[in-house]
């Protein structure tokens, strides 16, 4: 699929290039370093998801477009500064502690006002699907923002294969909780009431921006990033993009979430990236786009309403206050 990104920061082609020789500067030091240390470098490598046999044979069929794509964030910083509080709340703690993670079996219950509930393998929703690459920005609500080149299934594909029924208004998601493997679950430092929820009203789960993730940068899922399958909702702020999800769960009512549950007043279910609306900590009006330009990496720059996709998804909330739905 093209690039659905019009405009966005470009981050500048030497910086890109000049990470790259810094990675494969990095390699040359991490081959040293196993040399060194075998337990090392067995660390390093778990973090990476080498992907079942179905989703390396659909991967092997695309024709990433990503590395000519200079808007795009470059892949290290995706996989190191992340958001997955399973694992602590520090932005390294999923990099430095989701290596222990197994996500091989991996089984999703479907359940709710759906015709065909079950326990699905990983590879059983992928199988029918065309995996396709979307480049996407991406915007947390902390104020930062990436560009990342997913590869997933589109959601409405898969909603459509479950056949829900037609009294099912929203889809709910649910995180795995594997207590041995997530630090961040036993912590009293997490207030989070697990598993970590989100939820879509079918109409936004039904769009075709809606994207299940199975990979990013044209290779399985870091776990860091949600593997092996996670949501990702470009025109939301990053916290509706649920990661490593085990449930779908098809509700009349609006399902209970995770951040809105713990703070109605700062996170709301809707979460649309909205310049116009300020969470009391920080003020949606600008981004920082990472790895950042400028002066030590601190230029901003202006968040666009909807994170940019305004054309295609406006009209989901025609005649909503957005100020009070935010
Ligand atoms: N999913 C789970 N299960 N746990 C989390 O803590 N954090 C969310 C979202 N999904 C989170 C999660 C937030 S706040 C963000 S910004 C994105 O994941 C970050 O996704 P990324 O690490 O792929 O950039």
């Amino acid at each position: 699929m093209p690039s659905i990104l019009k405009e966005c920061h470009v981050t500048p082609r030497e910086i890109f290039l000049n990470r790259r020789r810094f990675i494969q500067g990095g390699v040359s030091a991490a081959l040293a370093m196993t040399a060194l240390s075998g337990a090392r470098h067995a660390v390093a490598d778990d973090r990476a998801w080498s992907g079942t046999p179905v989703l390396r044979e659909k991967l092997s069929t695309l024709s990433p477009a990503w590395e000519r794509d200079d808007r795009v964030t470059p892949p290290q910083y995706h996989r190191e500064y992340a958001n997955f509080y399973e694992f602590g709340p520090n932005k390294d703690d999923p990099w430095e502690r989701a290596g222990q993670l197994t996500v091989e079996p991996w089984k999703v219950r479907v359940d709710g006002l759906v015709d065909k509930p079950g326990d699905y393998w990983f590879d059983d929703l992928i199988r029918e699907a065309a995996l396709e690459e979307r480049i996407y920005r991406f915007r947390c609500v902390e104020a930062w923002s990436m560009v990342v080149p997913w590869v997933g299934i589109s959601l409405a594909s898969v909603i459509k294969r479950l056949q829900p029924h037609s009294d099912a208004r929203y889809v709910a998601f649910e995180t795995a909780v594997k207590r041995d493997e997530m630090p961040g679950v036993s912590r009293a430092l997490v207030r989070i009431d697990w598993p970590y929820r989100e939820g879509l009203r079918m109409d936004e789960a039904l769009h075709p921006l809606a994207l299940l993730a199975v990979g990013a940068y044209g290779e399985p899922l870091y776990k860091a990033n949600g593997a092996p399958i996670r949501l990702v909702v470009p025109w939301k702020y990053g916290f509706k993009s649920i990661k490593s999800i085990v449930r779908i769960h098809f509700t009349r009512e609006q399902p209970e979430t995770t951040w809105n549950t713990l703070a109605p007043d700062e996170y709301g279910f809707y979460a649309n990236v909205n310049p116009e609306v300020d969470h009391p900590r920080w003020s949606q009006r600008t981004e920082r786009r990472i790895p950042g330009g400028g002066f030590l990496g601190l230029s901003r720059e202006e968040t666009l309403p909807f994170n940019g996709y305004a054309e295609q998804v406006a009209g989901l909330y025609a005649g909503m206050d957005l100020r009070r739905w935010y």
